[in-house]
């Protein structure tokens, strides 16, 4: 929440270039800068926090932190940082895939990514009930979809590959939200922006009239059973806008079917056509919010 608060501050606030300087260089200066404008608890997390920001904003959250250093046992263990690179650079689809198959399906990366993400060690790092929701089989499917991007879509422009495999992004493989266009559509947006701490359902149940025209459920499907998606219906019900839209991502669950639960109010969007440039984690459903 803090260092949500600090990017917000960011984006309603400093010039283009300074928010890139800030995500992806170094977010001291932007912090400094901006300390008259933030709350009292963000000044003091970050003045005894400062090398949270020392590589970016872009790092300085857990998950961030957490992923470079499995990556860096990546490249020590599995696949090193030049064999990442060449098979980023290769010239084409077939040739990626020919790469792919040749130098990067080793034994090792199958054994890698099986161990990385048994359920055994989900538990350590994410918690005993994260871990015991994860399918034995979770490494494999984690390989396939990983094998799917790394085999059928050039790597070069795609910002997921490098925010994962190196934690950072060059010039022309920015996300949307850091180019030119992302600035401008943020600016139209920020001031609309509030946060809210809580549990997503509770937050729709007291909503006193519709207001959502999309709602995004990424991975918060994975820890509850029917009770719980029976509440974020019933959430839905109260906040949706009729034409609105609602994209759940599942780490666990496929197909997610939410509509099922929807008495016909949420209609499957067919994206079967469209290209998903993201790693892990692939197993998206869109749904349009219908009157009826
Ligand atoms: C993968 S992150 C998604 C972050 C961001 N919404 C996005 O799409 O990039 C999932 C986040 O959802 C939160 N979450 C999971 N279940 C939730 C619930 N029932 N209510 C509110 N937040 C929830 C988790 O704490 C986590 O921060």
């Amino acid at each position: 929440m803090l260092l949500v608060h600090l990017k917000a501050t960011i984006f309603r606030t400093l010039p283009d270039s300074e928010i890139n300087y800030a995500f992806l260089k170094d977010g001291r200066p932007a912090f400094e800068q901006l300390k008259g404008r933030l709350p009292r608890e963000v000044c003091d997390y970050f003045d005894s926090h400062q090398a949270s920001l020392e590589r970016g904003l872009i790092d300085s959250g857990k998950i961030d932190r957490d992923l470079r250093r499995a990556m860096n046992l990546f490249q020590q263990f599995v696949h090193s940082r030049k064999k990442i690179q060449t098979l980023i650079e290769q010239p084409t689809i077939e040739a990626q895939a020919r790469y792919f198959s040749n130098q990067w399906n080793t034994p090792h990366f199958r054994l890698g990514l099986k161990l990385a993400f048994n359920p055994l060690v989900l538990k350590r790092v994410f918690g005993r009930q994260f871990g015991s929701l994860a399918p034995k089989q979770f490494g494999d499917q984690v390989r396939q979809d990983l094998e799917k991007v790394l085999t059928t879509v050039p790597l070069e422009d795609n910002p997921y590959v490098w925010q994962t495999f190196f934690g950072s992004y060059p010039e022309d493989a920015l996300p949307d939200w850091l180019t030119p266009f992302g600035h401008r559509r943020m600016a139209q947006v920020i001031s609309r922006l509030g946060l809210e701490v809580g549990d997503v359902a509770d937050w729709m149940s007291v909503q006193p009239e519709p207001l959502l025209t999309l709602v995004c459920l990424s991975n918060v499907l994975d820890s509850g059973g029917e009770p719980e998606r029976k509440r974020l219906i019933e959430g839905l019900h109260k906040t949706m806008l009729p034409g609105g839209h609602v994209v759940a991502r599942s780490l666990f669950n496929h197909p997610i079917g939410l509509d099922h639960l929807s008495q016909s109010r949420l209609v499957r969007v067919d994206v079967s056509g469209w290209v998903d440039r993201s790693l892990m984690c692939r197993n998206v459903e869109v749904y349009r919010w219908s009157t009826s």
